[in-house]
């Protein structure tokens, strides 16, 4: 295997420091993802080098010009604290000639709006929760077709922001002020979509032309505290106390209604080319007790953190986590901006 200089590309605060592998695995939480990275690559025996960028641009050119990276791995969320411009730095990335590992940015433009994607998901028949979105500055006035109960979260922010119990809402009153709530805190447009009632499953695709979609995952919420409905909240994501107290696991998705399981493949791989995505991507379900698969939507550049869902699935499937950030960087190295 060729040794490669990857420019790791992250959020300031998230650069792990010198001494991050010897310190225990609690401490290394907030950056797990960027440890296991960095990590792992070294290990794999590349040579790394950690950049934190979030308010300019100088010092991505600066590292180009002077580290030469052959490929960059792309762990952004975020430019200038606004989640729509984690796009704008790949295409500088793709000015300036370098590979990177994730999404080209018209995949991320597309299915970071949580209305426009549906809307070519809609146009290819999948299905997806009804919808309507509440821009800023709007009135709130609900399209009599859309009914209650819905679920009101950003139009454009991810990591379950802004998203609670509160978020589901049964009635006109409720609905008005939730999306003033993500008016105001959230600061984007809102959305209110169609709540559905069901489990939630994920299903982890890789490649750029030839896709291989990893198997089922399903995340599964055991404790008899939390009441129904259970939604992926900001503390179910994020809050290791209260996932470890409320039985929160992703793990394989069994028992699935019968149908469900083989249709999701191919159905994530379409979903995945109709948005245009590349590098890797998790699509997100829902399966109702009527066993019908509802997109929620698709994460391009997912959580790639050893622990989380798209490494486990990859996991369950044999591809252990030094492979598969390696196919990782080489689907970056074959992407289809630079094959030409
Ligand atoms: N239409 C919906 N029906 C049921 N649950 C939903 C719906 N939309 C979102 N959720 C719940 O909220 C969580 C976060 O919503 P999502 O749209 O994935 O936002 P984010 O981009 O912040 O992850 C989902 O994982 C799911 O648990
Ligand atoms: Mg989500």
């Amino acid at each position: 295997m060729k040794r490669l200089r990857v420019l790791a590309l992250m959020h300031p605060d998230l650069v792990p420091p010198p001494d991050a592998a010897s310190l225990p695995a609690e401490a290394r939480f907030a950056y797990k993802t960027e440890f296991d990275v960095v990590h792992t690559l070294q290990q794999l025996g590349h040579e790394v080098r950690a950049l934190g960028v979030q308010d300019e641009l100088q010092p991505i050119r600066v590292a180009v010009e002077e580290f030469k990276p052959d490929v960059a791995f792309n762990l952004l969320e975020e430019f200038q604290g606004n989640v729509l411009f984690d796009q704008n730095v790949v295409s500088l990335l793709e000015l300036l000639r370098v590979p990177y590992t994730g999404c080209n940015p018209r995949g991320l433009i597309i299915s970071r709006e949580k209305a426009l994607s549906k809307k070519l998901l809609v146009y290819h028949r999948i299905r997806v929760p009804a919808f309507q979105a509440f821009p800023l500055g709007l009135k709130v006035r609900r399209p009599r077709q859309l009914a209650f109960p819905l679920i009101v979260k950003s139009l454009t922010e991810h990591s379950s922001l802004g998203i609670s119990k509160a978020s589901i809402v049964y009635d006109d009153g409720e609905l008005v002020d939730r999306v003033k709530f993500v008016h105001r805190r959230v600061k984007t447009d809102a959305i209110a979509e169609q709540y559905i009632e069901g489990r939630e499953v994920y299903v982890g695709v890789l490649g750029n032309e030839r896709l291989t979609a990893l198997p089922t995952r399903e995340l599964v919420i055991a404790s008899a505290h939390s009441d129904p409905p259970v939604i992926a909240t900001e503390k179910v994501k994020h809050d290791l106390q209260y996932q470890e107290r409320h039985g929160i696991e992703q793990k394989p998705a069994v028992d699935l209604p019968p149908g469900v399981a083989a249709k999701l493949p191919h159905l994530s791989k379409r979903i995945y080319r109709i948005l245009g995505l590349s590098g890797y991507a998790r699509i997100d379900y829902r399966v109702s007790p009527d066993g019908l698969i509802w997109c929620l939507e698709a994460n391009p550049n997912p959580e790639i953190a050893q622990a989380e869902e798209f490494a486990s699935a990859a996991a369950q499937a044999g591809i252990s986590y030094p492979e598969l950030l390696q196919r990782l960087l080489n689907l970056g190295l074959k992407g289809s901006a630079f094959e030409e």
